[in-house]
């Protein structure tokens, strides 16, 4: 099945006493067995549930792996795969991560001595410079939050596997319509679905996808063990946003791109931040990597914190709000709202200022969104 068929059809039939088009939402947390020691392949719903599978046999087809757990969040997902490391293993991030990614590190280097260094990843010789004989992975997350940065999956999972080390992609941004890491040699993937996968902005989820089988039975285990599993009903809501995933990211990616443009051509605009504008740093590398340069952009204003708050007050259409990747426009502030949590030496190092500005373009018709913006940056 080509893409936009499997985001409908992979993994959805499970209704074999029906033939629901749809998958049923398994409310229940056990199942009877058929006889001592026999289930029909489900006993308990921490472990597994069908309409958990369905999702997660989507997900896997859609992102090309052997095979994907479901679970509560995005950061569930990405603890999960944290606790495949052990103690005095060294994790090399991406310098300018989701902030809670940054605080779980954080915490997991005081609670279990994790080494954690931080690098700017679209510098090799800087990612070469940072490897110990202790690095056990490379965190990458690309286009980065919020600067939109765009890191090269392939030359760092070589990087990785040269050392002996893996390559974990946070793929959220993209989604896999327009980015797929294990093609560029990633050997595992993690998502907040409650971005542009569900879409909706009606459910917190994640995901983990691992390449080979015995990954697979890994993340299985430790997802079981933790108790991460997403519920039955959010499982189903987050399968049924992917259904749509194609057309949303289509108009994502066109409204963003006339946002940019229209921003790059604003005289109070300093800088914008939109892989797909021929002016980015890394629009070469995006154009090569990406199928498509999403729906996320930042930007910066030549002003301070007064004009920040004036813009972020004036919007009517984007609201001021966290998260991304829904059907709606939102606007945030990173360093006061989602890279807060975010060590401030971190931030700043990374290049996160008080006057950076993130958009997540919606499915809106374009022409509100420009207007929206065109008022708000009247100040
Ligand atoms: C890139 C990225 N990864 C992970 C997360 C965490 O996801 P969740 O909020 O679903 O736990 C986020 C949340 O904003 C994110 O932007």
């Amino acid at each position: 099945m080509r893409f936009q068929t499997a985001a409908i059809h992979a993994g959805v039939e499970k209704d074999s006493a029906y033939n629901s088009i749809i998958t049923p939402i398994y409310q229940t947390s056990t199942f009877r067995f058929e006889d001592v020691g026999q289930t029909k392949g489900y006993d308990y719903t921490r472990t597994a549930n069908p309409t958990r599978t369905a999702l997660e046999e989507n997900l896997a087809a859609l992102e090309g792996g052997a095979g994907a757990r479901a679970v509560a969040t995005g950061m569930a997902a990405i603890n999960v795969v944290l606790h495949l490391f052990r103690s005095g293993d060294q994790i090399l991030c991406t310098n300018d991560c989701y902030g809670g990614t940054e605080r779980l590190l954080r915490t997991y280097a005081d609670l279990y001595n994790l080494q954690v260094s931080y690098v700017d990843m679209t510098d090799l010789a800087a990612v070469k410079k940072a490897l110990q004989p202790n690095t056990k992975v490379l965190w990458i997350e690309t286009p980065s939050n919020p600067l939109l940065n765009v890191i090269d999956i392939q030359q760092l999972s070589d990087i990785a596997h040269a050392h002996g080390a893996m390559s974990v992609v946070d793929n959220t941004f993209l989604s896999p319509y327009n980015q797929k890491p294990f093609q560029l040699g990633a050997d595992i993937i993690v998502h907040s679905t409650t971005k542009y996968l569900n879409g909706h902005s009606d459910v917190v989820g994640g995901a983990i996808v691992a390449k080979t089988p015995d990954d697979v039975q890994r993340i299985h285990q430790l997802v079981n063990a933790l108790g991460q599993g997403q519920s039955p009903f959010e499982s189903w809501l987050v399968l049924r946003g992917i259904k749509t995933l194609v057309a949303r990211m289509r108009l994502h990616e066109e409204n963003a791109n006339t946002v940019a443009r229209f921003l790059e051509a604003h005289p109070r605009v300093a800088k914008v931040n939109y892989p797909g504008l021929p002016s980015h740093k890394h629009h070469e590398l995006a154009k090569r990597q990406q199928s498509g340069f999403g729906g996320m952009l930042s930007f910066e204003i030549n002003g301070g914190m007064d004009q920040i708050n004036r813009i972020l007050r004036a919007t009517r259409v984007f609201a001021v709000a966290e998260s991304l990747g829904g059907i709606e426009s939102l606007i945030c502030h990173p360093a006061t709202m989602t890279h807060a949590s975010m060590l401030p030496e971190l931030r700043e190092k990374a290049g996160i200022t008080d006057r950076v500005i993130r958009l997540s373009v919606g499915i809106e018709d374009v022409n509100d969104l420009v207007e929206d913006l065109e008022t708000a940056l009247g100040f």
